[in-house]
């Protein structure tokens, strides 16, 4: 099979490493790609907005399977203009990729199947959105509808604090990811990724994950695309996982096809598991980053039969095998981000680090120069290590960062803390 991988960050990679082993595999191409992936994949400078160049692409190199890994093609509806020529994608289609591209459809669909998710309200004018704040008090969360690349949500923990989110967001913060906000309930609990691959009408559960979205140790600092992870995550019990299995996936496929959307991909949860059980935190209709490095260093089977099968309607009875060691990986970003960050400084020891056991390290942002790797984005690797136990994936990841000379990067030093103060425990 002939494969064209769509993406750049450390997600793509990781995708591209599981399925350039795959022994279904004739070429693997990737669009744009970065350094990291060139080592798995042919990448080519192909404009991934330009879906006409896109297609042409596919039929110019017998592509069997586009494999879609960020969110703004699929919203932007790539995956319906390949299968309208022809070419099978994986991905969901445009109008099912709402469910990460609009909160209030994702709010009002879950609130019609009786899906637990917070109480909200949507807004377009702010002195509505202001008084309904002040009736329920702090704290209290703020999102932009639209895609806002992980940047549309204040958790805000006072009244304040939510009112000035309000203007900001109204006011054109986020332009027109922003004419309407989601303002809902604040949930307590414990935070966990969780993972679907979906073909319509069948679910199949991928291992679950715990991502650390905030910049700096002990959970500090601003929001970001996510410092690290790990798998499996302990919240996710076998009976966790069937209570979101029943509560939350199977009633939004069944939705979903009654709205004459059927969902096809991967669909990821994000879950707040509070003392009630799982509510839906949001969804997004693609692969997490960096969760997806985890989890494709516990993928055992092969994942290229995974994807066409979500394709081809083919999930009922498709089953995965994973490895039962955990693993955790290590995000190194440029300093400075989530904001102003420098691009292109030199990162070396990338070889003397990937010899330590159990390592992977996953390119995010970096371009080759002259055979140098240089740092080519706000986050920029992803430090990947499985262990016999999350404290030894851990202890190994770090390891091959103390290995990497990159004075420009900084990372957190204590991903995978809930579920080693677990292993402590115990
Ligand atoms: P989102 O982009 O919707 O995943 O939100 C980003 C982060 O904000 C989540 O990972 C949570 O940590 C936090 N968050 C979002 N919604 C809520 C909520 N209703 N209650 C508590 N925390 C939330
Ligand atoms: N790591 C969270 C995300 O991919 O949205």
């Amino acid at each position: 099979m002939n494969i064209l991988l769509l993406g750049s960050g450390g997600r793509e990679h990781a995708l591209a490493w599981k399925m350039a082993a795959s022994p279904l595999l004739t070429k693997l191409w990737c669009a744009p790609g970065n350094a990291g992936i060139a080592q798995e994949a042919e990448c080519v400078a192909l404009d991934i907005t330009d879906h006409a160049a896109v297609i042409a692409f596919c039929k110019a190199n017998g592509i069997d399977l586009v494999m879609v890994g960020p969110e703004a093609p699929l919203a932007a509806g790539i995956v319906d203009d390949l299968a309208a020529a022809g070419i099978k994608a994986f991905g969901p289609s445009k109008a099912a990729s709402q469910l990460e591209s609009s909160k209030g459809f994702t709010k009002d669909l879950c609130k019609a199947a009786n899906i637990p998710t917070a109480a909200y309200e949507r807004f377009r004018d702010a002195d509505a959105a202001k008084a309904y704040i002040r009736n329920q008090g702090a704290p209290i969360v703020v999102k932009a509808d639209g895609l806002a690349a992980g940047k549309g949500v204040v958790v805000a923990m006072t009244v304040a604090e939510a009112e000035a989110a309000i203007d900001m967001m109204l006011g054109g913060g986020f332009g027109a990811a922003g004419a309407e906000a989601v303002v809902e309930e604040f949930l307590e609990g414990e935070e966990a990724s969780f993972f679907v691959l979906c073909d319509g009408d069948h679910a199949l559960p991928l291992v679950a994950a715990q991502d650390h979205k905030r910049a700096f140790d002990g959970d500090q600092g601003p929001n970001t695309g996510g410092m690290g992870a790990y798998s499996p995550a302990p919240v996710m019990t076998d009976a966790m996982i069937a209570r979101t299995m029943d509560e939350i996936i199977t009633p939004t496929l069944r939705a979903m096809k009654a709205k004459g959307m059927p969902y096809k991909g991967v669909l990821f949860a994000g879950l707040m598991i509070t003392k009630n059980g799982p509510k839906l935190i949001e969804y997004n209709a693609r692969f997490g980053d960096p969760e997806t490095q985890v989890l494709m260093m516990r993928m055992m089977s092969d994942l290229v039969p995974a994807l066409q099968a979500s394709v081809d309607g083919q999930l009922n009875n498709f089953d995965l095998r994973w490895y039962p060691e955990p693993a955790l990986t290590v995000v190194m970003a440029a300093k400075g981000y989530p904001g102003d960050y420098a691009k292109g400084t030199l990162i070396e020891g990338l070889g003397e680090a990937g010899k330590v056991e159990g390592v992977e390290i996953f390119h995010a942002g970096t371009k080759s120069d002259g055979g140098k790797i240089l740092a080519n984005g706000g986050r920029v690797l992803n430090v990947t290590a499985t262990g016999a136990t999350v404290s030894e994936a851990q202890r190994r990841a770090y390891e091959a960062v103390d290995r990497i000379k990159w004075p420009e990067g900084f990372c957190r030093r204590d991903i995978g803390w809930q579920a080693i103060a677990r292993e402590k425990q115990k």
